[in-house]
């Protein structure tokens, strides 16, 4: 066996969403399964935390639709909405709650009525998706006149993980005028306001992040955030060499050891997910001590530092999980943790603990 694993822990799932609950008090919990559960699965994901939390969240209609057809009832909310008149109609047999976050939505809804739940979206400042204040009351007041009143005002802060955040304020306060205009519920909090504003948690909160185990913030561990590791990806050690004074590890030379090093080769890259662009550096965990990548991520292999580790080939080494911090791996790389999770391949295999 190559031992190249993902290992997702239902139980750090479920503990996560109980916390995202124990801090929403007395806002419903939308948790976010989208791109396959952040990469832990999408059923796995929701089948975990579905008795904590008041609904689920997808970006896609298909995602959503998958979920129907294995048995979830809960609400589903489905965050890009529909595309076209045909998934308007499959989002109401399957009783979704649909995001409108555009015109051509409204449009599409004015000229199809149908008693879809949905979700009028409000750009309060993301300037990505959603309606302007203006646009929102007139198209809330048009869709009410055809039988498809919003239940619901929805938007999204661009800034809540941002240490000196200046935008959330003022999100937050256009969003609350507007759901108090129709008179509506607000959904507005990620997991970064869930955890840091306990005023934007409203009648509705989103978490994703923080479910799967890893901090929204540079300066606050997930640990120190109450959260569980829920995804632990490992490889083995296939194989050990000495590197001389002088001499390169891997394509492009890019390291050079100053000295007589050890050199173990790990049978993980990003064939399986293993980011190509963690630089030398990226810490990794050999039998629970800390180690640094050294040299280029190949396709299928990676090469660390095990110098006096008293490694063995067929040794574990960790790359994300409980020792290395996975936020701690995606800093090195320049990057967040979702799309570490995101990005693991088909190949690893997949153990459930
Ligand atoms: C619309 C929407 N709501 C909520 C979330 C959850 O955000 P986070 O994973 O940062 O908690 C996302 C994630 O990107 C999102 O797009």
């Amino acid at each position: 066996m190559r031992g190249t694993r993902v290992e997702i822990r239902p139980a750090a799932l479920r503990h996560n969403a109980r916390r995202a609950v124990e801090l929403a008090g007395e806002a419903q919990v939308f948790a976010m399964v989208k791109a396959n559960g952040y990469g832990h699965g999408l059923l796995l994901a929701a089948e975990a935390i579905h008795e904590s939390v008041s609904g689920l969240g997808v970006a896609v209609l298909e995602e959503a639709r998958a979920l129907r057809e294995n048995g979830i009832t809960l609400p589903i909310l489905v965050a890009e909405g529909f595309f076209d008149d045909k998934e308007l109609q499959d989002a109401e047999r399957l009783s979704l709650e649909v995001v409108v976050h555009s015109l051509w939505q409204v449009a599409l809804l004015l000229a199809n009525p149908c008693p879809v739940r949905i979700w009028l979206k409000v750009n309060t400042g993301m300037n990505r998706l959603g309606l302007r204040p203006d646009e929102a009351l007139e198209a809330a007041a048009r869709l009410s006149e055809v039988g498809n009143a919003p239940v619901g005002v929805m938007s999204h802060f661009a800034c809540a993980d941002v240490e000196h955040d200046r935008h959330s304020e003022k999100q937050l306060l256009l969003a609350g005028t507007i759901a108090e205009q129709l008179q509506l519920p607000l959904s507005a909090s990620n997991s970064a306001a869930l955890l840091r504003y306990p005023r934007a948690r409203a009648q509705q909160v989103r978490p994703g992040i923080m479910l799967y185990g890893s901090s929204p913030f540079d300066w606050q561990t997930a640990a120190e955030l109450g959260l569980q590791v829920s995804h632990r990806f490992s490889a083995r050690l296939i194989a050990i060499n000495v590197v001389e004074t002088g001499e390169s590890v891997g394509y492009g030379a890019t390291w050079t050891a100053t000295e007589p090093r050890q050199i173990g080769v790990v049978a993980v890259g990003y064939g399986d997910g293993y980011p190509r662009h963690a630089p030398s550096g990226t810490p990794v965990a050999v039998n629970g001590v800390v180690t640094t990548l050294v040299g280029r991520v190949s396709m299928d292999m990676i090469t660390i530092d095990v110098t006096g580790l008293s490694a063995s080939v067929g040794d574990e080494v960790e790359l994300w999980g409980d020792v290395v911090d996975v936020d701690d791996v995606a800093r090195a790389c320049g990057t967040i943790s979702y799309e570490l999770f995101c990005q693991i391949t088909q190949r690893p295999e997949r153990t459930i603990v």
